[in-house]
């Protein structure tokens, strides 16, 4: 293996698309990470399945028992995590806000796609923003994670076009197809260390 070699874990809380495109890319020869776990805050849910029929290891930490308490959540997300040796963590579809405390701990080591053009549609319902915005374009970003949220350094982002009569569904299909290959891309440029976050900004090499 390579020095670039990057042991990859996945964040998840549904059916997992994302991590999917990144099982298959890290499938190929050369690629320069592998998904070696993937993390589920919700039980049962279909990425896990999905997971483990392409023999990645999984594990599911419920949030619910720590209740308000989401730094004692992280705390075992993060034993797991070092347990597996894992060096770069993959935000793909992870629908929990994250504390200080653990995007200091992974700092430049943890990216997010998030489905619109950042800065413009933070948080959720982004294909709903986007419609009632009457944007023209619209797509996904993927950035390094920082404390505030949906707010760190943009590696890449993919535009589609916003089309006459388009709705919420028929947009996010658009914008999906492009995550699917642009989130590879990204984690490629990290594992690599071809973009990397110093301080505010990303730096290509
Ligand atoms: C994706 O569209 C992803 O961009 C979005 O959730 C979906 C997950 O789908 N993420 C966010 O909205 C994060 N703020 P997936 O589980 O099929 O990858």
């Amino acid at each position: 293996m390579p020095d670039t070699h990057k042991r990859v874990g996945v964040l998840i809380s549904g059916r997992g698309s994302n991590m999917v495109s990144l099982a298959e890319a890290a499938q190929a020869p050369g690629y320069p990470a592998e998904i070696a776990l993937v993390i589920s805050n919700i039980p049962d849910v279909a990425g896990l399945d999905r997971a483990r029929s392409f023999g990645i290891a999984t594990a599911t930490i419920d949030h619910r028992p720590f209740g308000r308490d989401r730094e004692a959540f992280e705390r075992a997300v993060d034993e797991l995590l070092r347990v597996n040796q894992i060096d770069l963590v993959v935000l793909a579809g992870f629908m929990r806000i994250l504390t200080p405390w653990f995007v200091k701990r992974w700092e430049g080591r943890m990216i997010n796609i998030h489905p619109s053009l950042l800065p413009l549609f933070k948080g959720t319902h982004t294909h709903r923003q986007a419609l009632e915005a009457g944007a023209s374009e619209h797509g996904c970003s993927v950035h390094f994670v920082v404390p505030e949220l949906d707010a760190g350094p943009v590696i890449l982002q993919a535009k589609v076009p916003v089309l006459p009569g388009d709705d919420e569904e028929t947009l996010s299909q658009r914008v999906l197809v492009e995550e699917h290959k642009l989130y590879p891309a990204a984690l490629a440029d990290v594992a690599s260390g071809r973009a990397r976050l110093a301080g505010d900004v990303v730096i290509r090499a």
